[in-house]
């Protein structure tokens, strides 16, 4: 049994949950997690938000509250719409609990004092009206690296560069709007220099790490680390454990990741056995893998193990960083900020949680970003769900039901044919469970339907409708199959569609617990009971209310821009 911890990025308290975030890094999370439950392993499942950083005092300014009350809010709204989407964390914090307050001021002093973090003077972009100053997403300008505009002070989201705000040309104060003015003050810088080689050498076995995030780390790399600053000037955040020092917090990108850390403990305390988190983290043993969007690799694959190198307690490293690409919506750039998106919350008030969970399955951005667009939404949903997995079911139970009482037993002799399309579907099987095992989703939903695919054919061959005027036993066969392919479907798409596969096995009067075990354990008898639709159609006119409810809610800037 392996040990297993799985995180998703931390989701930044500073509004909703969108498809986004889902794409991103939970629903790839929450997939990996049920299958390692399936297959036995001790997983734990752990995220939360990301409550401190410029986004949330931007928003509290505006809403003219304390930051806490947006990341509360945010926090509790984003735990809600994940449960929506039956994305099952173990245990959901938020970054400003005050177990995390002491456990990143610990991580900070451990660099301190082991020489990593050094103090420096320098020259900041200040904003005179508002009097403060101005970093990451306070402010905004053209990117030095790919000279696109609308680059922030600490990332440029065109060419994924990490800025240092003064670098950027012509900067705009994100507060005022004015041109800011440069004025001096006080930080502490991580020495990332220093870590090169630990880190290369760290590195040099994660050969089994998807593409784009080695393409990522070499690249930064061979452009050589640079020295960070860990702090901030902003009063919402972790204050720095240093005397005389108000007003200076840790990054929100340095106490950020310790978030994993601090709520596995939440998640140990509330179990009752404070001392668990440490089976993992401080288990040399234990499987450590970040899921998140290819906006956060650096993050977590340079800053965050060095983080963890210098500690006095001997932390796991990452053992893999999955990462996805993003997720566009109609062919364009998802944008909160204009509205281009689809809320979790509202989508939930119209359709079920499934059908997202099997469509972002379906069209994961794993590779290269990928695109939602309604119209596909629909087409995944009728076109395969319900007329390839939802078919089988219904002919073959409706059959069952009608010339057999629901009752269906295994033949003593399977015909070469039905005996071939059992072994296809295992062999099929055991090909989902090494997808499910390397992130593929995406291969993992085609290849569970493949199986409903043969079930078809297979169906249409034999003619049971046909078969059962001149011989009961050869239309049972048939029924048979069917029915094995189905149990086994309802085992191998369960991580994706949860529910419905639950409700499948309910049909065919199985037990909703399973092991991905059960694969193996052929069954001799069926008794279909209650039959009803697996999935619900989607309307034309239901896609075209999204559709017009995206177009209404998207802001005017962004109508502009689409308009010319
Ligand atoms: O990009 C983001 O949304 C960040 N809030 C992710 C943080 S991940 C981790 F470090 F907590
Ligand atoms: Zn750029």
């Amino acid at each position: 049994m392996e040990k297993i911890l799985v995180t998703s990025a931390l989701t930044y308290a500073n509004g909703k949950l969108h498809i986004g975030h889902v794409a991103g890094s939970y629903l790839n999370a929450d997939i990996f997690v049920r299958y390692q439950k399936l297959i036995g392993n001790d997983v734990i499942y752990i995220g939360g938000t990301d409550d401190y950083g410029t986004p949330i005092s931007l928003k509290a300014e505006e809403e003219g509250v304390a930051p806490r009350i947006i990341a509360e809010r945010y926090n509790k709204s984003i735990k809600k719409d994940l449960q929506g989407l039956n994305i099952q964390l173990d245990n959901f914090s938020g970054t400003s609990r005050p177990r995390h307050i002491k456990i990143s001021q610990d991580f900070f002093t451990n660099l301190l004092e082991a020489g990593y973090v050094t103090k420096k003077t320098l020259k900041q972009l200040y904003d005179k009206k508002y009097k403060r100053f101005l970093a990451d997403r306070y402010i905004e300008g053209i990117c030095p690296y790919c000279k696109s505009d609308g680059a922030r002070g600490d990332q440029c989201d065109n060419c994924g560069k990490l800025i240092d705000a003064i670098n950027l040309i012509e900067p705009k104060s994100k507060i005022s709007g004015e041109t800011p003015i440069i004025k001096e003050t006080t930080h502490w810088y991580l020495n990332l220099p220093k870590f090169e080689n630990e880190l290369r050498e760290w590195l040099k076995i994660k050969t089994y790490w998807k593409d784009n995030v080695r393409n990522f780390i070499f690249s930064w790399l061979n452009e050589g680390l640079k020295e960070r600053a860990i702090t901030r000037d902003l009063d919402w955040g972790v204050p720095i454990p240093l005397e005389n020092t108000k007003g200076k917090v840790l990054y929100v990108w340095f106490d950020a990741p310790i978030g994993y850390i601090s709520s596995t403990q939440e998640w140990a305390e509330n179990k009752g056995q404070p001392d668990l988190w440490k089976d993992y983290w401080l288990n040399p043993n234990t499987k450590l893998i970040h899921f998140l969007g290819k906006d956060n690799i650096p993050f977590h694959t340079i800053i965050w193990p060095s983080m963890l190198m210098k500690q006095k307690y001997p932390y796991v490293l990452p053992y893999d960083v999955p990462a996805n690409e993003f997720l566009n919506l109609e062919g364009q750039k998802m944008s909160t900020s204009h509205n281009w998106t689809v809320w979790v919350e509202d989508y939930l008030k119209y359709f079920n949680g499934e059908l997202l969970r099997y469509v972002l399955a379906a069209n994961a951005p794993e590779t290269k970003d990928s695109d939602f667009c309604w119209k596909d939404f629909q087409a995944k949903i009728n076109n395969e769900l319900n007329n390839i997995l939802g078919n089988l079911a219904n002919r073959t139970f409706i059959f069952a039901q009608k010339c057999f009482n629901g009752k269906i037993s295994k033949p003593e002799v399977l015909s070469e044919q039905s005996q071939q399309t059992l072994n296809e579907a295992c062999k099929i099987a055991d090909y989902i469970g090494g997808s499910y095992n390397n992130y593929q989703v995406r291969k993992a939903s085609r290849l569970a339907m493949d199986i409903a695919r043969i079930g078809n054919k297979y169906f249409d061959e034999t003619q049971p409708w046909f078969e059962v005027k001149k011989s009961k036993k050869i239309a049972e066969e048939t029924l048979y199959v069917c029915t094995e392919l189905l149990r086994i479907i309802s085992i191998v798409y369960s991580p994706i569609i949860p529910k419905g596969m639950k409700k499948l096995r309910k049909m065919i009067n199985l037990p909703g617990k399973i092991s991905w075990k059960d694969l193996d354990k052929k069954q001799i008898k069926f008794e279909i009971s209650e039959v009803s639709q697996l999935f619900k159609k989607i309307e034309d006119k239901e896609i075209e209310k999204q559709l017009e409810l995206l177009k209404a809610t998207q802001t005017v800037e962004e109508k502009i821009m689409e308009h010319g």
